[in-house]
Order: structure tokens, then C-alpha cells, then sequence
């Protein structure tokens, strides 16, 4: 048993968890992810916060089955969806093709094992993922984002951004969260059951602070970082690459 739980902690458990459950649930994500209103105003404001241009090649990593990536790629050179569930990134393809998009490509592989030339990319973007990572993945998941990113290029990442109750921000939207259960009746008595096993255990859901994502952001010599609240539990970061002008001065035409 206690080999079983220490198994449960170690991040190829936590890969293979990761990647069955979204296996199970892509074409359930894929139908329902479009008409979640409070899941696209973080999208767009993860695109905001990018600002994606022509010529630049981005990265989208937890790509899912092209929510943020399809908005992207008619405004940029490359994009390279990124994903642990083959079944997501079939789904991506099948949907950038209806869309008439050719400058989207696929990986199915778990972000921990994705290597990326260094200072090779302009956007590192990401939205509703992070989470899913164990702590201290998370961390090194910035560090190795900062690192393929060129000088001036930025990274964003738009997630659920809450702790367990230590201060009133978290406190308020476990609150909101519970009370919007409760009110469905015992579906969602059930629900409360579930979460609170999956937010509490932290197996399935691993949110943390708006804070601590600024922390890390920081540690990985990230600079210009920005949170913004957008939704109840989701907040997006942005900080830049050091090494030179930002990519959106860099754009400007000479002399404005
Ligand atoms: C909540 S969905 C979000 C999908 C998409 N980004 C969106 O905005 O709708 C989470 C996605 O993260 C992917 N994922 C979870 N853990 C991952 C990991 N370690 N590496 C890469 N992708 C991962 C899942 O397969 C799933 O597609």
C-alpha cells in the first residue's frame, strides 16, 4: 500500500494517470471545451497577453485538441501543438485540416520528456494544463519553456491559479466553487465528493497560487512578469525572456 502511494507520486505515474484520463475524455473535451464561456475568456487572454504575429514560431504545450492552438496559427509562421493524449492530438489535426490550417503540427508526448532546441522559439503558450503536473514539474516546465525561448520572447500561461485555503482569494473561490455544486443536488453533492478527493489528494488536480506561479516564473530568470485574474479560479502569467527588446517593441516599425 505504501509502495502503491509512493508510485502515485512519482511523475511517470503521474504521466501515465495524465494520459489515460485525457485519452478517455478527448472527444468529450473536444465537444464541450468551444461552448465553456469562462474556458475561452481565458483563452483570449492568454492571446492577448501573447500577442502572436507573423513570422513567429510558437509552441502551444497541453494543446489539447486545438483550442488555443487554432486561434493562434492564422496569425503566425509555425505552431507546434504539444500534448500527452494521442487521441487529443489526432483530434487537433483532424480539426486544424477542416479549418484549412497547414502550419500546425502535432507531438503526442508528455511535456516532462519534450526537448526543444534553446532560444529556438518567439511564444510559449499553454492554457488549463499546468495544473495536471506535479509541483515541482510545474517549476521545471518554466525553466525548460524559458529556455527555448528567444531573447524578447514570451511566455504565457493562462491556468486554475488557487491554493488550499490559505488566504481569502482561495478561500472564496473554493467557496464559489462548493456552493455552485450544491446547488445542483446530489449530482453535485457527488461532484464535491470527487474534487475534494482530486483537489485535496492532489492526484487528477494540483492547482496552485497565482503567487507561486509568479514565484517560479521569476526563478527561471523570467522578466516583465505579469498575473492577471480572469475568471473565478483561472488567472494567466506572462514574463518575458531576457537578452533584448520585447518581441512586441521589436515589431514596431522604426521610429514610433
Ligand atoms: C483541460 S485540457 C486543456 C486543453 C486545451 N489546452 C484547452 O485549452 O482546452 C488539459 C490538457 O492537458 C494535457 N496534458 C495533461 N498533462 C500533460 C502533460 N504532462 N504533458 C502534456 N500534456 C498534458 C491533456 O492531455 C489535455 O489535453
Amino acid at each position: 500500500m505504501a509502495r502503491q502511494r509512493a508510485a502515485a507520486g512519482t511523475q511517470e505515474a503521474n504521466i501515465s494517470r495524465q494520459r489515460n484520463f485525457w485519452n478517455a475524455r478527448a472527444q468529450s473535451w473536444d465537444h464541450g471545451a468551444g461552448n465553456n464561456p469562462g474556458l475561452v475568456k481565458v483563452v483570449e487572454r492568454v492571446i492577448a497577453e501573447a500577442q502572436p504575429s507573423a513570422g513567429m514560431t510558437v509552441i502551444d504545450i497541453g494543446c489539447g485538441s486545438g483550442q488555443l492552438t487554432l486561434r493562434v496559427a492564422p496569425l503566425v509562421e509555425r505552431i507546434v501543438g504539444v500534448d500527452i493524449s494521442k487521441a487529443m492530438i489526432d483530434l487537433l489535426e483532424h480539426n486544424a485540416a477542416e479549418a484549412g490550417l497547414t502550419n500546425v503540427e502535432g507531438i503526442a508526448m508528455a511535456l516532462e520528456h519534450l526537448e526543444i532546441e534553446a532560444a529556438s522559439v518567439d511564444l510559449v503558450i499553454s492554457n488549463y494544463v499546468l495544473h495536471h503536473l506535479r509541483d515541482r514539474d510545474k517549476a521545471a516546465a518554466v525553466v525548460a519553456a524559458a529556455r527555448w525561448l528567444k531573447p524578447g520572447g514570451r511566455l504565457v500561461i493562462g491556468d486554475m491559479m488557487f491554493g488550499r485555503g490559505a488566504n481569502a482569494r482561495d478561500r472564496e473561490i473554493i467557496s464559489s466553487k462548493v456552493t455552485l455544486m450544491l446547488r445542483k443536488g446530489p449530482a453535485g453533492w457527488w461532484r464535491i465528493a470527487k474534487n475534494a478527493s482530486r483537489y485535496l489528494l492532489r492526484f487528477q488536480e494540483r492547482p496552485v497560487a497565482i503567487s507561486a506561479w509568479v514565484e517560479m516564473f521569476r526563478a527561471a530568470g523570467l522578466v516583465e512578469v505579469v498575473a492577471i485574474p480572469v475568471v473565478n479560479e483561472a488567472s494567466v502569467v506572462r514574463g518575458t525572456r531576457t537578452g533584448a527588446e520585447s518581441h512586441v517593441q521589436r515589431q514596431s516599425p522604426a521610429g514610433t
